[in-house]
């Protein structure tokens, strides 16, 4: 049963998620003076992967419309019912930029850059959490499934699950989960893990992932894990041995409406673009692509270097090969991200001035977001596609990279620190922070003969279309609504 003082909402699924899928912009004036709201499909991985899921089931999505201070009534855009959370700017300094961004975000990414500790930003977003649990609270109808989504709301289930036991409530987590030594620095380790385990799935990008949360889950509470189950005593049992509920974590990875990224590549006006494209820079014979947010967990820099020293060894030449970088704008007011931007533009001005001649240019670098269209033509007209990571959860730029390239051409050079790399073993995997091997593994894309090519995107290709977003989600959702059924006792067929 619901609580008596949570309102009961309508929806049956509701997906929380700090971001929606559009961002709110100002438009034009209207003729009567007043402001136009303009809503854009918001930049990541997360929007990509949930967006058909939300235009198939008629839930709603609660999140934040992108801007600070403001209020808007749910609406529904292109199909999806759309619910936002107010926050403040003070809120997205502290919850978003500072816990999320500043915190979470480097520590659950291996440390790459390190985390900040704060108890301001703890602070708010414990007020953040409480925020979007009330608000998927007042959406979902009694017994509804809620989805959370990622990082930025690991306290959402346990409050949910307070408010609202009638729910179903499942959590996915878009980035990894570190390993305990270095989860163990946060403070508030053991909040967070209390607050995941509301859930009653809890799903990871690899399996990795799910094994290290288990392990913390064990080292900090001695509850005790069998496979992917964690029996979590329930508040009456507590301390006792007494009533436990049963929590699944386990891994389910992520994936892209794979159909419609090959059916967007199909079409002539793309295929047209995509050889604009490789002609406006000057048909190199080699065209190589890296599409990344500017985030310090890419490996920009280190791809970079790989590049610029296969130029000065000559094992690579200016004239045939030309290095594309998309290097979309992100999370700009946090430090870490203002110092990654000048560190990259300053190793793509000397590059370039090391190595371009007035004909071409080694790396043509772009600090834009694309629409998806335009992705996809210089997807296609991409010979070669960089993925170093040092860590990602998943990585959807490489499953794109394959689903669009159904002329089974193309060579993917993959981190093996990305998510992606567990399913796509026949991409040319790499780790980044060994510069020679990844230079190895450029110059062998850049020659790999026509045949192997073949081969390895025939079989890249199976991979995401075998697994594509609509078989992540449903898997999810049945163990979500499987396993609540085993909680109330219900048979399984
Ligand atoms: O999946 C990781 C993620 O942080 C998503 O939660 C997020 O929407 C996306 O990357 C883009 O980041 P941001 O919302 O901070 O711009």
């Amino acid at each position: 049963t619901a609580s008596a003082e949570s309102p009961v909402g309508t929806f049956s699924l509701v997906v929380v998620s700090n971001r929606l899928p559009v961002d709110h912009e100002d438009g034009p004036e209207a003729p009567d003076g007043t402001a136009t709201d303009v809503w854009r499909t918001s930049p990541g991985g997360l929007v990509t992967a949930l967006e058909p899921l939300m235009r198939s089931s008629g839930g709603a999505w609660v999140g934040w419309p992108g801007v600070a201070d403001r209020s808007f009534e749910p609406f529904t855009n292109d199909g999806i019912n759309i619910v936002p959370v107010r926050l403040s700017a003070e809120e997205l300094e502290e919850y978003y930029e500072g816990f999320s961004n500043d915190t979470l975000w480097p520590l659950y990414h291996d440390v790459i850059a390190a985390p900040a500790f704060h108890r301001e930003t703890w602070e708010a977003y414990v007020t953040v959490n409480k925020r979007f649990a009330a608000a998927a609270a007042a959406s979902a109808a009694l017994g509804a499934t809620v989805w959370v989504h990622d990082y930025q709301l690991q306290l959402v289930p346990r409050m949910l699950r307070e408010a609202r036991p009638d729910l179903v409530i499942g959590f996915f987590n878009h980035i990894p989960f570190p390993p305990y030594g270095i989860y163990a620095q946060l403070p508030w380790r053991k909040q967070i893990l209390h607050g995941l385990l509301g859930a009653d799935v809890i799903g990871f990008q690899r399996l990795a992932d799910a094994g290290n949360f288990s392990r913390a889950v064990r080292r900090l509470y001695g509850y005790p894990t069998r496979g992917v189950v964690i029996d979590v005593p329930t508040s009456e049992g507590q301390g006792r041995s007494g009533a436990t509920r049963r929590v699944i974590a386990k891994h389910f990875p992520i994936s892209i409406d794979a159909v419609a990224y090959e059916e967007m590549a199909r079409r002539p006006e793309i295929q047209a673009r995509a050889r604009q494209i490789r002609e406006d820079l000057g048909n190199p014979k080699t065209l190589m692509l890296g599409v990344d947010r500017l985030d310090y967990t890419k490996g920009i820099g280190h791809r970079i270097k790989a590049f610029g020293e296969l130029l000065a060894d000559k094992r690579l030449n200016v004239e045939d090969v030309t290095l594309v970088q998309v290097a979309s704008p992100s999370r700009e007011r946090v430090e870490t991200y203002k110092a990654l931007r000048d560190e990259i533009e300053l190793a793509v001005g000397r590059l370039n001035g090391d190595f371009s001649t007035i004909s071409h240019t080694a790396i043509s670098y772009h600090h834009h977001g694309y629409p998806r269209e335009e992705m996809v033509a210089l997807y296609l007209a991409a010979d070669v596609m960089l993925v170093t990571a040092l860590r990602d959860g998943m990585n959807l730029v490489a499953k794109e990279y394959v689903a669009v390239r159904f002329d089974g051409d193309g060579v993917l050079v993959l981190s093996e620190f990305a998510g992606a790399a567990d399913e796509l073993k026949q991409a040319i995997l790499i780790n980044p922070h060994d510069i020679e091997g990844t230079k190895d593994a450029i110059e062998r894309a850049v020659v790999m003969p026509k045949r192997e090519r073949t081969r390895r995107m025939r079989a890249l290709r199976k991979k995401v279309f075998d697994n594509d977003v609509a078989a992540w989600s449903a898997s999810f959702l049945r163990t979500l609504t499987g396993g609540a059924a085993v909680q109330a006792g219900i048979p399984q067929s």
